[in-house]
């Protein structure tokens, strides 16, 4: 079970302090929130500022790409030290492409689908992958409530993976907190991103450590198949 926590939740102003505070507080992930104004109706940050808080921690960068045009963002991305990269497979025709470009420049590859997009449109895409991102909110924002109906994706997803004898992790973002994590866990998933929930703590490191253990916990208590 891997917590990671949302870059986009934190205090802008202090930033430097804050991705030293998510790399004490034993984060297993750092997520990286990359929004174009367009693909979502709001704006984050770019490679440039990845380029700047890369030296501060040896911390994975999961970075997620809600953007329409991701193509031009990969090479940036891995110059500045990406480790991961998710796109959108409501970018459809594209997607294929992406998967093997963001493999090609030597980075894990993720796939993420909104909460319209019925989980049929991901399977063809499965054994290509190395995280399918199931966002648990509509994207654009943090601090957005939990949406319950995409619990029956992460079983879907789960029981691909295990049929398929697939190794992708399931990760879940948009509204996680603790109940929802261990909701999320007995559902079948494994990397759990967190922001408002982990960077509103003072104190981030036992957070993240009742987080992980509750979802062990959960994870443990998913009904495994006889056989
Ligand atoms: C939503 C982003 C999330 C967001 C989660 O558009 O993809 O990663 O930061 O924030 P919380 O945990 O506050 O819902
Ligand atoms: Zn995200």
């Amino acid at each position: 079970m891997l917590i990671a926590p949302s870059l986009l939740a934190a205090d802008f102003s202090r930033l430097t302090q804050e991705v030293i505070r998510v790399t004490k507080a034993g984060a297993d992930w750092l997520h990286l929130d990359i929004m174009d104004g367009h693909f979502v109706p709001n704006i984050s940050f770019g490679p440039q500022l990845v380029r700047s808080i890369r030296p501060l921690t040896k911390i994975p960068f999961d970075v997620h790409l809600m953007c329409s045009r991701p193509e031009i963002l990969l090479e940036p991305f891995a110059k500045v030290g990406a480790n991961r990269v998710i796109v959108h497979v409501e970018l459809e025709d594209k997607v294929s492409d992406l998967l093997w470009k963001i493999r090609a420049l030597g980075m894990k590859v993720g796939l993420s689908l909104n909460p319209p997009t019925a989980i049929c449109h991901v399977e063809p895409f499965l054994h290509q992958i190395d995280q399918l991102l199931v966002m648990t909110v509509n994207p654009g924002f943090g601090g957005q409530p939990f949406i319950h109906e995409m619990v029956p994706k992460i079983q879907q997803a789960q029981a691909w993976r295990r049929e398929r004898n697939l190794g992708f992790h399931i990760e879940v973002d948009g509204g996680i907190n603790d109940e929802t994590a261990a909701e999320c866990a007995r559902a079948g998933a494994d990397v759990f991103v967190a922001g408002t929930s982990l960077f509103s703590k003072r104190q981030m490191g036992p957070a993240i450590k009742r987080m992980r253990a509750l979802t062990i916990k959960a994870g443990q208590a998913t009904v495994k198949p006889i056989g």
